[in-house]
């Protein structure tokens, strides 16, 4: 049983690209800032958010896939990376995880399972990869929530479909409840003819839910780049002005709408 306290939230979509591994670490150290204790769970075996962070994953750390194995126990995998922000890292090995729990019983709890007695978190993101694999419903079956990062453009919209159906099919079949906070709109550009229709039909279909937008900001990318977050990047960014004001607003959704234990 989970801290009741403890919002867990998956930063998902099955898509590729989106701006989920950005909103990751810029929320994550944006909550760090807000004085929230964050660990970011990093799923994905790209391990972009663990390189993002500037994280040095050797053969002998421990990551996801040692934990999810029952190699290593959840808190001697976690490091602190800032402030108040600390990560679970994930490696290319995270991809074993696939073939070597395919055919175990429970092999959609292992993280859930290993996560017990893992406390003191304000906050815990989970950064995944594209894909509905075994790793990614472990991570569903895990969080309280679902945050859903939507890049505008033409197939946006039908992607948001797809991804609330296979949820769905996925906590019924498992017998889980995991809650559709709401959605990031990433990379909005209010110069682009199509961007006001797709954010008004977003916004609507997320009604009564989160909802955030993040403005289109090279310095993102930049930051990566030089494996900061953005706030040690450029402060002064759009995007260091958008992912604290997103902080903000998360915090304050929490406080209203009441976070649940699992
Ligand atoms: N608001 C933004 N403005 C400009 N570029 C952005 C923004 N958000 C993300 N990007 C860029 O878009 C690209 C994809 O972002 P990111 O890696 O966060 O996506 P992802 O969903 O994690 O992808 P993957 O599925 O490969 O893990 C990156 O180059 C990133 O720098
Ligand atoms: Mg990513």
């Amino acid at each position: 049983m989970m801290n009741n306290l403890t919002k867990a939230i998956m930063i998902g979509v099955f898509k590729g690209g989106v701006g989920k591994t950005t909103t990751a670490i810029n929320l994550g150290h944006a909550l760090a800032l807000q004085k929230k204790n964050v660990l970011l769970i990093d799923l994905d075996p790209q391990g972009n958010a663990t390189r993002g962070l500037g994280y040095e994953v050797t053969e002998l750390t421990p990551t996801v896939y040692t934990v999810m194995k029952g190699i290593s126990g959840a808190q001697e995998s976690i490091g602190q990376v800032k402030e108040n922000l600390y990560l679970m890292p994930s490696n290319r090995t995270t991809a074993l995880l696939e073939t070597e729990l395919a055919s175990e019983v429970g092999r959609e709890k292992a993280l859930a399972r290993a996560m017990k007695g893992v406390e003191g978190f304000d906050y815990i993101l989970l950064d995944c990869g594209p894909g509905s694999t075994i790793v990614n419903v472990n991570g569903l079956v895990f969080s309280t929530d679902v945050l859903m990062p939507i890049e505008i453009g033409v197939d946006s919209v039908e992607g948001v479909d797809d991804f609330i159906k296979a949820k769905d099919a996925i906590c019924q079949k498992l017998e889980i409840e995991t809650r559709l906070m709401g959605a990031v709109m990433t990379k909005v550009d209010r110069r682009l003819t199509l961007t006001e229709t797709i954010l008004s039909h977003c916004s609507a279909s997320f009604e009564g839910k989160f909802f955030a937008q993040i403005r289109t900001d090279t310095n993102l990318g930049h930051a990566r780049g030089h494996r900061q977050t953005i706030f040690e990047y450029d402060s002064r960014s759009r995007a260091a002005e958008d992912y604290k004001q997103m902080a903000t607003d998360v915090i304050k959704w929490f406080r209203k709408s009441k976070a649940y234990g699992k």
